[in-house]
């Protein structure tokens, strides 16, 4: 346990008279079988929960609980390299790439590697530089990724995963930093955090006050081609407990600037950074966008939705202000706001979107990501549209979400090249 956490124990111990409130004054209000300990029920409940979440994992995987990545098609592979399938059949019969394996019906299977290999030896022969391997290039600085919104559930955690692996299977080098407490990026990773990472591990140990180690040390490599991630928990509670005396102490770097000066070590190693940043406006979210290029904001087009965002961008400001007054840095290469869960045959979201659009003009991104079963019963199994089989949905539904997908991202990669000056 970590110091202030066990420091917050001591003071209540101390300070607060046993059983202060009194079952004899809760009895004169509700028959007696009718109350219960709080505490107590929500640690049974958060045990049960615990347990039958770890066998629900060891049911969807296999029993060593770690996820695969699956394989892709001849089409998928031709997609995300960029050419023609009858080019990559091309490829193979000239021997240009290594051979694959393939069904007893001579279809070809690729797995991740085998796209990044293939993707490699194009790049080669390309006549432009960047033709196939689209990452930075020298002098270009990495691209840092924040999706942010006080609002949960508006799908940070969903675009910023499925960006990660959009953006890894077009071959860039993705850093996935999971900053929000709950850890639901790190759990779609296929770990578990309350069991993987409960002492340390999480990306806490690098930003901390006291003694923090060195980026690469907490870095997990991924079943996923491509991506490292750096995992969140319950731990970065902390680091919002720890903030205060640290100013107070004037511990330098202060918070804003943590994340970005913890990141130094790593990032020669990746193209883009991501951040999953939890639902609220802490210091540890405020690390996050410090050390940002680019902020994606998640809006589900709803009017409680859009009157809750206008207050998160106003706390958002004022706290920018304070901390751009101490130093921080403040450039951007870009802000845009992506509509999530979208139905286009809903008039009221339909309305709410023109109303963004004419409000932020170009910062509204011009693909909105639908509203999609293939997304949430993905989501089910803890796993992304592109790790799930097609053939496991209704064919029209698996394309219409992954079409969707594909062209928010194609827009997020346009900005990523367009701050690279491409
Ligand atoms: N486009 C979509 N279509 C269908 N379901 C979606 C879509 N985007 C997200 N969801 C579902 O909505 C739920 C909330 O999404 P998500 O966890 O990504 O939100 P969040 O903003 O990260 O939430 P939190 O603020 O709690 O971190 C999830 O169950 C997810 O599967
Ligand atoms: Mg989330």
């Amino acid at each position: 346990m970590h110091e202030s956490q066990s420091q917050v124990k001591e003071t209540i111990n101390k300070t607060l008279p046993k059983n202060s409130v009194t079952k004899k004054a809760v009895n004169l209000m509700v028959p007696e079988q009718e109350t219960f300990h709080i505490n107590k029920r929500i640690r049974e409940n958060a045990e049960d929960l615990s347990a039958a979440l770890q066998s629900h994992m060891l049911k969807v995987f296999a029993p060593d609980a770690r996820k695969e990545l699956r394989q892709f098609s001849a089409g998928e592979t031709a997609e995300l390299l960029g050419i023609s399938t009858s080019f990559l059949r091309k490829l193979h019969f000239d021997e240009k790439i290594p051979d694959v394996e393939s069904t007893a019906g001579g279809r070809r299977h690729y797995s991740g590697e085998n796209i990044l290999e293939i993707r490699k030896i194009l790049e080669t022969t390309a006549k432009n530089k960047g033709t196939y391997m689209r990452g930075r290039q020298a002098g270009d600085k990495v691209q840092v990724l924040s999706f942010l919104n006080f609002k949960g559930g508006s799908g940070k955690t969903t675009s910023s995963v499925h960006t990660a692996q959009r953006l890894a299977l077009r071959g860039y080098r993705v850093l996935a930093v999971d900053i929000d407490p709950q850890a639901s990026m790190t759990t779609l990773f296929g770990y578990t955090p309350e069991l993987d990472f409960i002492d340390s591990g999480t990306i806490y140990d690098a930003i901390r006050y006291e003694d923090p180690l060195p980026f690469s040390q907490i870095i997990q490599k991924t079943y996923f081609t491509g991506i490292d991630l750096a995992p969140g928990g319950l731990l970065l509670q902390e680091f919002e407990h720890e903030t205060p005396q640290a100013l107070r102490k004037n511990i330098q770097p202060a918070f804003y600037a943590r994340m970005a000066a913890a990141l130094q070590e790593v990032e020669a190693n990746y193209d883009v950074i991501i951040f999953d940043c939890p639902p609220q406006l802490g210091y540890l979210t405020m690390s996050a966008l410090c050390a940002s290029t680019g902020v994606l904001i998640t809006i589900v087009p709803n009017m409680l939705d859009v009157a809750s965002m206008s207050q998160f961008l106003q706390m958002s400001a004022d706290l920018l202000d304070v901390v751009s007054n101490a130093g921080a840095n403040m450039e951007f290469d870009f802000l845009r706001f992506l509509i999530n869960r979208y139905e286009p045959n809903d008039g009221p979201q339909q309305q709410v979107v023109a109303f963004l659009r004419q409000l932020f003009g170009d910062e509204v991104m011009i693909a909105p990501m639908l509203k999609s079963t293939a997304i949430s019963d993905a989501g089910l199994t803890q796993q992304t549209i592109f790790e799930v089989e097609r053939a496991q949905f209704h064919r029209n539904t698996y394309d219409r979400a992954l079409d969707s997908l594909n062209l928010v991202n194609d827009e997020i990669e346009l900005l990523l090249h367009k701050a690279w000056g491409r």
